[in-house]
């Protein structure tokens, strides 16, 4: 090749979805411009080693809240993309209970701003789907969002849950623009009822938690978001599946056509309510960790594709806030952005699955969902070149002190695990070199809201919506 390569990385093992390859991948101006022979390579102006290394497409985590504008004492935008940088993630969506919240063009704008300027790895921005923003689907689509988010369940942020009649008007509205719902699927008014009981009989406890959000919760919200979709063809993506009970909606409406993806955390894959006297309130999150028996069905799930994506919810809030001794004042959630890739790699070195089998839950197939596939999610001639290089022999301990997140306080302090990400390259760029944070990154993340390869929308029942009945007049008898 007559052309000069920004890095040649030799002697690595390249991993994709669907097999491993040892091979050299040259990159030049942000993209992977071959992967093959290492004589096949064109000259390089750098070359990296990675000789008993395995470079992963980086991970593309759907679901993180860097809290940013809003609560700066938890994370920001810089803190959370460091940290997912050391996590081998080189792609995230952030959530939109910022403050303000992103309901509107104006807030949207401010905080791609405010991303732009400090993102250390490539982003999308998501907005509320509510009562409030139905109106402003466009004006949200044509600020850049990644996707919509809906809380079916009030949670960190008490945005308000819209009716299932504001929700059904809501999926009508996103259905023909072909983006996708990500949905915070409890029903809330279950959970409400049970919480002020719970709290009068004076349970202060952590597993009181779980008891104001019984799995059933989950199951009704993914079964009436699903029955939604499909009468609206709108996408949508359920997050943070923690139950058995949800699997059978989900692959039900799958095998309907329906257009529905699931995702799952690392945290009900792992941990179980055996965790909670060792935790306490640090282990609370929405929706709570639950029994043990839910574990075996969700990694079936991710095997059997029911569950598409690996994500963290990553959800930093400080010490104080966790270790409250009244579980009703605890915030929920935890960090977990740069946690995820060791942990699920050390499942991996288990062989609970294959290394081509995490590639396609933590990178191809949340790519491919979200319409950025082939750009990001595998390590091709074309791809942008966002790599995780990765020592899977790696053995170590996750010590919450060291994290790169603002918040050092999660339920995996002093876990074993084996697997490290070694450097983090995003477009052709080393943000995290040798375990080390690379000058000049602040800045170099882009919101990937413009790479839109998706199927064409498919809305249904076009005739029957709230706006279609009110043009159509009143009806003769
Ligand atoms: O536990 C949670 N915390 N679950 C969520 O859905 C939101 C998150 C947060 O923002 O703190
Ligand atoms: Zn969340």
């Amino acid at each position: 090749m007559d052309v000069t390569a920004d890095l040649v990385i030799n002697n690595g093992t390249v991993v994709a979805a669907e097999s491993t390859m040892n091979a050299s991948v040259a990159i030049k101006d942000g993209v992977v411009l071959a992967v093959g022979a290492a004589d096949a390579m064109p000259r390089a102006r750098e070359t990296l080693d990675a000789n008993g290394l395995h470079l992963l497409p980086g991970a593309i985590d759907d679901h993180v809240h860097f809290r940013d504008p809003g609560y700066p004492q938890k994370e920001d935008f810089a803190s959370g993309t460091i940290a997912a940088a050391f996590g081998g993630v080189t792609t995230v969506f952030d959530m939109p209970n910022t403050l303000p919240t992103v309901e509107d063009a104006a807030t949207l704008a401010a905080k791609q701003a405010m991303a732009a300027e400090k993102a250390h790895v490539d982003y999308g921005l998501y907005a509320v789907l509510g009562e409030s923003s139905i109106a402003r689907v466009p004006e949200l689509i044509a600020g850049g969002v990644i996707g919509f988010k809906l809380y079916m369940g009030n949670t960190f942020g008490r945005i308000p849950t819209p009716s299932t009649g504001a929700m059904l008007e809501a999926f009508e509205a996103v259905a023909p623009t072909g983006k996708r719902i990500s949905l915070h699927a409890e029903t809330n008014s279950v959970m409400e009822r049970r919480e002020a009981k719970l709290r009068q009989a004076g349970r202060i406890e952590p597993l009181a938690h779980l008891d104001s959000r019984p799995e059933v919760v989950a199951i009704e919200a993914v079964s009436r978001a699903a029955i939604l979709a499909e009468w609206t063809g709108a996408r949508a993506h359920v997050l943070h599946i923690s139950s058995a009970g949800e699997l059978r909606p989900l692959a039900e409406a799958k095998a309907r056509g329906v257009d529905i993806t699931g995702e799952t955390c690392p945290h009900y894959l792992m941990l179980s309510t055996d965790d909670y006297a060792r935790c306490g309130g640090i282990i609370r999150v929405n929706p709570p960790v639950r029994e043990a028996r839910n574990r075996e069905p969700l990694w079936a799930a991710l095997i059997d594709g029911t569950i598409d994506v690996i994500a963290t919810d990553h959800a930093p809030h400080s010490r104080e806030e966790k270790t409250r001794n009244d579980i009703w004042t605890v915030d929920c959630g935890f960090a977990g952005v740069e946690t995820q890739m060791p942990l699920m790699l050390t499942e991996i070195a288990r062989g609970r699955a294959s290394i081509c089998d995490y590639v396609r839950w933590s990178a191809a197939n949340p790519a491919r969902l979200w319409g950025l596939y082939p750009r990001k999610g595998v390590i091709q001639a074309g791809a942008d070149a966002d790599i995780a290089v990765v020592d899977l022999n790696r053995r170590w301990v996750v010590k919450d002190a060291e994290a790169h997140s603002i918040a050092k306080v999660t339920p995996w302090d002093g876990r074993q695990v084996q697997g490290l990400p070694v450097h983090t390259i995003v477009r052709g760029r080393f943000v995290v070199k040798d375990r080390a944070l690379q000058a000049g990154t602040r800045g170099w993340g882009r919101s990937v809201h413009e790479i839109q390869n998706m199927p064409a929308p498919a809305p249904v029942n076009l005739d029957q919506t709230t706006t279609a009945i009110l043009s159509s007049g009143a009806r003769c008898q």
